[in-house]
């Protein structure tokens, strides 16, 4: 959560941050503010709500050379210009994402400080003053603050009087970016890629000092570090929002090419597909964890490894299972799912179990990110930076690793056949085919974006759908939606159903189909507006006003088709509803706080 990005070089620095900011915005929009050097003085503009509004207040074409920037997800106070970052205490600004656990103890120490904010922010920049006022050295004091700290930070800081952007983490990410006309802090590489692709990754405890003409990294103990320069691979429009309305729509419609790019690896024979996930069938037991969509994809993964792998798998909350007791087997994997490789309470698990000894895999898609840096084994997800707070490209990724695995394992206990495999090379084609069906969705968001409240029935995978696709649609519309496990629903949730209102059903598991039939039955008796996504035609007509068919494939990639009508539904309800798409209120896409 937060987004921060610095500059310091031959360019005016305004501009690059406020480009930077806005394209961090995924990661917090409730205040945003910039710190910048003018003449000899730090100035600070600030304003509440989206970037947009500190634009109308900020000259862009100001001679200033060097400043940092900060869009801000609430945490420690409310969102109001005070409480926005950057902070300013005694010679020191700065930008902090994170969550500082000692702030009030530290308060204590810093006595002589009167606070003006409510923030933990406030307390590490009179910290940072104290400690220079006493070492006079910002390296020194970098070097120090670990001891005073307890918690999360990544830090971008200005002192007066000097012309440099000093930077600092523990566990929130910041990268250092360089280039001919200057260099760059930020959370994440899309807020740079205009300008470079090339950058330095900071690992836990490092610290680093940029000028204009030069960047210095130290490491952990204070040593000049020597560490290779990343070269950001993908293409700089995967960043941008080329022409679409939104995100979300520009996300969805990359999902042919994210998949492929995804899977290739893995597809084009057997030999591949084992080159890639050898040594999974050793395990007895596996644990998927993850927040969000990532839980919602790791029940997908449950299921499929359940029943073509043969292994017992839990799938769980990563905030419920970090305090949870769990009894493990010998041979036990978690596998850790997470886009931004940064979640806190998935980092919080993987770490847990590396100091228990249990084996880690992550499905990650930021590169080098804290969890795909720790974990013992990651397989990388291809889908390219995903901007929309709202996940989609991500989870059909993670899911189709899911089901390689389930694959893979199918394979090797001869519950599945070699053969399978040429289903996955035709999945581009068929998730085109699914974005085809635009008009029609548009369609059904026209009949049900006012309703107040709208169900998703489905068993076994299909409620693994149901409940990704109903949080899609009240993340991004903020309509009441809800998945039921379509049996479960004559316990209680059935007194809901109204004249009219809407049951998206998902009937794609031949096994249990007429039971679920049976369950749309007893909503349709309700008079509820009924919609129902199914592989098959339904012969009784009564039990659907509108059918959603997709073609008949193997369970291990039909859910992808499944959901590609469903986040098309959610973002069309939402647009009809004029909603932020992009940034639906209160949510943040890289949630770095427990
Ligand atoms: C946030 C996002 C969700 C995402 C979840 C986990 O809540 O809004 O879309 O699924 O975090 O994020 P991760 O980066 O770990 O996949």
């Amino acid at each position: 959560m937060c987004g921060i990005v610095g500059y310091i070089g031959k360019d005016k620095c305004i501009p690059k941050i406020i480009k930077g900011l806005e394209s961090l915005e995924y990661r917090g929009y409730d205040s945003a503010g910039i710190a910048y050097k003018l003449n000899n003085d730090i100035e600070i503009v600030k304003e509440e709500g989206k970037i947009v509004n500190l634009k109308e207040l900020i000259n862009k074409d100001l001679d200033s050379y060097m400043g940092i920037g900060h869009t801000r997800w609430a945490t420690h106070g409310m969102p109001c210009t005070v409480n926005s970052h950057p902070h300013k205490v005694g010679k020191i600004t700065l930008v902090h994402n994170g969550i500082i656990e000692n702030y009030e103890k530290l308060k204590k120490y810093l006595k002589e400080y009167k606070w003006q904010s409510e923030t933990d922010s406030e307390v590490v920049a009179a910290l940072i003053d104290k400690l220079y006022q006493e070492d006079n050295d910002m390296l020194k004091v970098l070097a120090k603050l670990k001891d005073y700290l307890k918690g999360s930070y990544a830090l971008g800081v200005l002192v007066d009087g000097l012309d440099m952007i000093y930077a600092i983490r523990k566990d929130s990410p910041l990268i250092i970016g360089i280039s001919e006309d200057g260099n760059y802090i930020a959370s994440d590489v899309p807020a740079i890629l205009e300008y470079t692709k090339m950058y330095y990754l900071l690992l836990n405890d490092e610290y680093a000092v940029l000028s204009k003409n030069d960047v210095t990294i130290y490491d952990k103990d204070g040593k000049i570090s020597t560490k290779s320069l990343e070269v950001f691979e993908g293409s700089i429009d995967a960043a941008m929002k080329n022409g679409y309305d939104h995100y979300m729509l520009k996300e969805i419609e990359e999902q042919p090419k994210a998949v492929m790019e995804t899977i290739n690896e893995y597809i084009n024979s057997y030999e591949a597909l084992e080159e890639k996930l050898k040594g999974l069938e050793k395990y007895e037991a596996i644990d998927i964890v993850g927040c969000g969509s990532a839980y919602h994809v790791g029940l997908v993964g449950k299921y499929l490894i359940t029943k073509y792998g043969k292994v017992e798998v839990r799938t769980d909350i990563a905030s419920e299972y970090r305090y949870t007791e769990h009894i493990y087997r010998k041979k036990h994997l978690i596998i850790l799912i997470s886009q931004s490789g940064e979640t806190a309470d998935t980092l919080a698990v993987l770490r847990k179990a590396k100091e228990m000894g249990t084996q880690t895999l992550a499905i990650v898609n930021v590169v080098g990110s804290s969890i795909a840096r720790e974990a013992d084994k990651v397989l990388y997800i291809k889908a390219g930076p995903e901007i929309a707070v709202a996940t989609t490209k991500a989870y059909l990724c993670q899911m189709m690793i899911l089901s390689l695995i389930a694959l893979y394992l199918g394979i090797k206990n001869k519950s599945l056949s070699k053969d399978v495999l040429k289903e996955y090379k035709e999945l581009d084609k068929l998730i085109s085919d699914e974005l085809e069906n635009k008009e029609k969705l548009e369609k059904i968001a026209q009949l049900i974006y006012q309703k107040k409240d709208i169900f998703y029935l489905g068993r076994k995978l299909d409620y693994a759908l149901c409940l990704e696709a109903s949080l899609k649609l009240k993340e991004v519309s903020y309509l009441h939606s809800e998945a039921y496990a379509a049996g479960e629903l004559k316990h209680g949730t059935i007194s809901l159903i109204e004249d009219k209102t809407p049951v998206i059903s998902i009937v794609t598991d031949d096994d249990i189909r007429t039971k679920t039939l049976s369950n749309i039955k007893e909503v349709k008796a309700r008079k509820a507006l009924s919609i129902i996504i199914s592989n098959r035609e339904i012969d009784d007509k009564s039990l659907y006003d509108e059918l959603i068919l997709i073609p008949k494939v193997h369970e291990l990639i039909s859910g992808a088709l499944v959901m590609v009508n469903c986040q098309l539904i959610a973002y069309y309800v939402a647009k009809l509803n004029g909603c932020d798409i992009d940034k639906p209120r209160n949510l943040a896409k890289s949630v770095t706080v427990e």
